[in-house]
């Protein structure tokens, strides 16, 4: 038996993670009297959705007309076809009424003149399907997750949501398929935590940094992902990776979609508007993926700006100073400081950088995880919201402000089921003894790891290959490289050292234990990418240039048990639950 002394506790619900889906799910569990541990590996208001800043889309319909079916249609379709359209309709139906519900909480939003909530357009929302421009988009100028953040966080502490900061998970307690708990390691003392719980929310968020230059801060390290690999589980669709086509260049910096939501647009080294030429009507509100492989072309061809051309203009100097300063304040500061520029004299250098993981852990639109042997099955007392699930809403591309949404709408899915299945109060079964044994076996392994490579070394070997054999643009050749080379470095984790052996913040080792996080969803993610041989969304095969639905209009399932993959499929759910929509692709998306 192992030399740690283990700490237990006892909760009927805990949630792992507290930013926007798991802040909402925690209010949303204590307000239905089970008592709740929410377990966070940072302070929670400095969660990544504080960075989220153009804003939650809803058909409000406050700046004129809007429909939640318009808004599936635009979700389905922003999609490229693999959401599934049960959770989509799900979270378009719903969204109107979680905003509302955040702004009875206490969100400060934006106002139009009459005390509206204000939206502002964003890309691939559209009016009256596909007709023209509509303002989905319900803004806090450019801050609406820091907004959405800091008010849920004061919700929770009102009900009286328990908070476990700065405790880093390290495993999921499983027994027979089913999930009982977790353990944690307390950073600031040292100690280390087993929850016993009837049901375990995961609430993680994504894994961007398995990327060199990302949007996502420095700890989106997908360790619930990675938890749900080690007991077994799969995980969904991670080949689809979102280039947000507006990171600041040389430096990844989000500037919001929003600023061309206002009026800003793309140019090129001849100062031309490309956007034009790539989507006649959406122009430079066109989908992500759309907008950042035209600005990727214009790059390969030689019309990129700057002295490398390796990079385009984001214009916002036309707008009205008024506008710019009420609406688009944190742009105009992270402009400034990154890129030393005024963004009412002169363009913002901006290039695609990996902004969001539409694949995760997969779940229902109840957000329960699934899993498939045979037929699709939940696993019990295991849930997922947030960027760390695959509900799966974005599928292959995500429409800009629908993640702030999906947080909402789905943190409040996950704690209505939580009320239906768990009696509040009602006893824990036992768990062996080995599952604690196995979890500390693997902590200890890695804490006293005395290789001759450093964590540091590895994770940019990791960051440099994805970044340029799994980027917006793939090919059979660069994935099979990226396999390989992937391979190769999760074999690194052998010989590599941690050389604090303390317990009390040692960020040696927590770096190395979210590099071991980060390594396996890396493999997954290159090897999802490189089996699927069409290009759909964000995932763009040069080499297999069009969609296609008869072979790969399916979920891609990805199991590894350290560096072997098992790839598997699942159908797309194309049947809605009121069957009051449902969406057939056409050929291509027309933008
Ligand atoms: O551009 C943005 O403000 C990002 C929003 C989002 O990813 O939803």
């Amino acid at each position: 038996m192992s030399s740690y002394k283990i700490i237990d506790h006892e909760y009927d619900v805990v949630v792992l993670g507290a930013g926007g889906s798991g802040l909402r799910a925690a209010v949303g569990l204590s307000e239905a009297g089970l008592k709740t541990a929410c377990i966070s590996k940072v302070f929670p208001t400095r969660s990544h959705t504080s960075a989220a800043q153009g804003g939650i889309s809803a058909a409000l319909g406050n700046m004129g007309e809007d429909d939640w079916r318009w808004h599936m249609y635009d979700t389905v379709k922003g999609a490229d076809w693999l959401g599934d359209q049960d959770s989509i309709e799900y979270l378009c139906k719903e969204a109107p009424k979680a905003v509302i519900e955040l702004e009875k909480y206490g969100v400060p939003f934006s106002r139009t003149d009459d005390g509206k909530i204000y939206q502002r357009p964003f890309g691939g929302m559209t009016k009256n399907y596909g007709n023209g421009i509509v303002q989905r988009t319900c803004a806090a100028a450019d801050r609406t997750g820091h907004a959405i953040l800091h008010t849920l966080y004061g919700q929770a502490l009102k009900h009286r949501t328990e908070f476990f900061i700065e405790y880093f998970a390290l495993d999921l307690l499983m027994k027979d398929g089913e999930c009982k708990g977790l353990i944690a390691w307390n950073l600031n003392d040292g100690t280390i935590h087993r929850f016993r719980s009837h049901t375990v929310i995961i609430a993680t968020g994504g894994y961007g940094k398995v990327y060199y230059s990302a949007t996502s801060a420095h700890t989106c390290t997908g360790d619930g992902n990675a938890m749900v690999l080690r007991a077994g589980l799969p995980l969904q669709d991670m080949e689809f990776v979102q280039f947000h086509p507006t990171g600041i260049y040389g430096h990844g910096t989000l500037i919001t979609e929003g600023a061309r939501g206002e009026g800003g647009y793309l140019t090129n080294s001849k100062g031309e508007r490309f956007m034009e030429r790539y989507a006649p009507n959406a122009k430079d509100l066109a989908s992500r993926d759309v907008v950042s492989r035209s600005m990727s072309i214009e790059i390969n061809e030689g019309r990129g700006v700057g002295k490398e051309q390796d990079h385009v203009h984001l214009n916002l100097n036309h707008l009205d100073k008024k506008i710019i300063e009420s609406r688009l304040p944190g742009i105009t500061d992270a402009a400034r400081l990154f890129a030393n520029v005024d963004v009412t004299k002169e363009p913002i250098p901006v290039v695609p950088t990996v902004h969001y993981n539409m694949g995760g852990i997969p779940t229902n639109y109840k957000a329960e995880v699934l899993t498939v042997n045979g037929s699709e099955k939940t696993v019990p007392g295991l849930m997922a919201i947030g960027e760390a699930a695959c509900v799966s809403v974005h599928g292959a591309n995500r429409l800009g402000s629908n993640s702030l949404i999906d947080l909402v709408v789905f943190g409040r899915a996950a704690a209505k089921r939580a009320a239906e299945l768990i009696k509040p109060g009602a006893p824990h079964e036992e768990i062996s003894e080995l599952e604690t044994q196995k979890c500390l076996d693997r902590f200890d392994k890695i804490r006293n790891s005395e290789g001759n490579v450093g964590t540091a070394e590895l994770r940019l070997l990791m960051q440099k290959t994805m970044q340029s054999k799994c980027a917006v643009f793939r090919t059979e050749k660069t994935l099979k490289e990226g396999v390989d080379e992937i391979k190769k470095t999760f074999d690194g984790l052998g010989s590599i050292s941690v050389k604090d052996k303390s317990l009390i913040f040692n960020t040696d080792l927590v770096e190395t234990l979210e590099f071991d996080n980060l390594i396996r969803q890396a493999v997954v993610t290159v090897d999802s990418a490189y089996n699927r041989k069409e290009s759909r969304g964000a995932h763009a095969r040069e080499d297999y240039p069009k969609r296609d639905d008869d072979k790969f209009m399916q979920h891609t399932l990805a199991w590894c048990d350290g560096k072997n993959t098992k790839i598997s499929y699942r159908d797309v759910h194309k049947s809605t639950l009121t069957n009051e929509v449902q969406y057939f692709p056409p050929q291509e998306r027309v933008y």
